[in-house]
């Protein structure tokens, strides 16, 4: 058992916490926001993370999980200390580390002991090793900074905590390096241990890889849309190739959230800042930006929105199974809506009060059916299974024009058009897929 400080209580920070208490780590994990504490004390978690609650009360219940403000209590006789705060998108697409660098100092100025400090947040090449040199600069204990990324997905963080691929654990004196993997024995996860350096890159570089997958078949998908070819079993063929793999080659309107926007653009920045241009990643980039968009642009093909056209946006989350809406593309979807003049009303089953911060004033509801009811063309922008689950008679039934842009290819599009709806989606024709497949 060891005991354990955690610095900052966003998606990554609690998620770690509550997964150490759950192995049997006394954790006290610390946050400047009152209320943020305040309701994690009474076992509210403040994300929609599946599982979060349960585990959170459990451990708290059990007395190894605790939270508070007072700095002295999260850092004083501690064997290590998470830094878990936001590396938010800063000028010119750089981390911003102004947090880091905060709490770095604030473990230096509080710390009574040595200690191990490990960087959870998401940091550029180098800072682990700025961490290690404020915190020298200022105190005669020993904290040794290991840089231990975090790879979980929103909306699956508990299952990822105990099922992830593998722990990067990165450090340049060994002992740190082990004391922090032994943390790790009861999650039985394949450890890579490497420098500090290496492990902070492979945190951007692996985001960054999965954005350029999804790029890249969204690009596949355009081709497919010229030549009458269907992405999706373009990408099954593909993706059965192992050294390919099925995953994240779903085409869509791209790629949002808290992460892939924030680390390529912090990739390329951090390149070019060393001396060299990431010329791939820019593309990747760009790529993203148009196919935001291509709902908007199918929409206008078809002149389907003109000032007053009742327009329902189906979906605000940037995935399903979360409430989080940071960069989601329903946010460009709704600015030319709202540009073109249309009466947009918005729908989401769990995310409609986190959009509000971005647009007060839009008419919101968390029923599908009232979202449909007399629209004259859909958007689906978030594969939520409350969507996935309608039959066409719905859309036909609620809808004055049932006219339908999906940006996740949620339905098969001749069972579309044999119900009725005019049904566009992403790199595939209108023609009815059916693929078989030999065993
Ligand atoms: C991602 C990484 O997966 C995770 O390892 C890292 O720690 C944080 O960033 P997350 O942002 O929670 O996790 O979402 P993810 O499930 O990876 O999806 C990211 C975006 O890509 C979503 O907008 C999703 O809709 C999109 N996506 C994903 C696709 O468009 N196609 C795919 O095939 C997969």
């Amino acid at each position: 058992m060891m005991n354990i400080g955690v610095a900052g209580t966003g998606y990554v920070g609690l998620v770690t916490g509550v997964c150490l208490a759950e192995v049997g780590h006394r954790v006290t994990c610390l946050d400047v926001s009152e209320e943020k504490i305040q309701l994690l004390k009474s076992g509210q978690s403040p994300i929609y993370e599946p599982g979060l609650d349960d585990m959170l009360q459990k451990n708290i219940r059990e007395e190894r999980l605790h939270f508070t403000t007072d700095r002295t209590e999260a850092y004083q006789n501690k064997d290590m200390i998470f830094i878990a705060v936001g590396t938010p998108e800063g000028e010119n697409g750089q981390a911003d580390l102004s947090f880091v660098k905060k709490v770095a100092v604030e473990i230096a100025d509080t710390i009574t002991n040595d200690t191990i400090v490990i960087t959870k947040s998401t940091v550029p090449v180098g800072t682990n090793e700025m961490v290690e040199d404020i915190i020298r600069s200022r105190t005669n204990h020993t904290a040794h900074a290991v840089s231990n990324p975090e790879f979980l997905r929103e909306g699956n963080a508990i299952h990822d905590a105990f099922h992830g691929d593998r722990i990067v654990i990165g450090g340049n004196y060994e002992p740190a390096v082990e004391k922090v993997a032994a943390l790790y024995t009861p999650f039985d996860i394949p450890v890579v241990q490497t420098d500090t350096k290496s492990a902070e890159l492979i945190k951007y570089a692996s985001n960054a890889f999965l954005a350029t997958k999804i790029s890249f078949i969204n690009e596949i998908a355009n081709i497919c849309e010229f030549t009458g070819a269907n992405v999706e079993a373009v990408a099954k063929g593909m993706g059965l190739d192992k050294r390919i793999g099925t995953q994240f080659l779903k085409a869509g309107i791209g790629f949002g959230g808290s992460c892939f926007p924030k680390d390529t653009k912090a990739l390329t920045s951090m390149s070019a800042e060393a001396g060299y241009e990431f010329r791939m990643l820019n593309a990747v980039l760009e790529v993203n930006e148009l196919q935001h968009n291509k709902l908007m642009d199918k929409a206008n093909e078809y002149s389907a929105i003109q000032k007053g056209t009742k327009a329902a946006v189906l979906g605000l989350a940037f995935k399903p199974n979360t409430d989080d809406t940071r960069e989601s593309p329903a946010i460009r979807i709704i600015e030319e809506l709202k540009h073109k003049g249309a009466e947009i009303i918005a729908y989401d089953p769990i995310a409609t009060d986190k959009m509000k911060a971005v647009f007060p004033d839009l008419t919101y509801t968390d029923s599908l059916e009232e979202a449909l009811n007399g629209a004259e063309a859909a958007f689906i922008i978030t594969d939520w299974a409350q969507i996935k689950e309608q039959a066409p008679a719905f859309f036909t039934s609620h809808m004055k024009r049932p006219l339908i842009f999906d940006g996740r290819n949620c339905f098969d599009p001749g069972d579309m058009l044999d119900g009725g709806v005019h049904y566009h989606s992403i790199g595939r024709s209108g023609n009815s897929f059916r693929m078989t497949m030999s065993t």
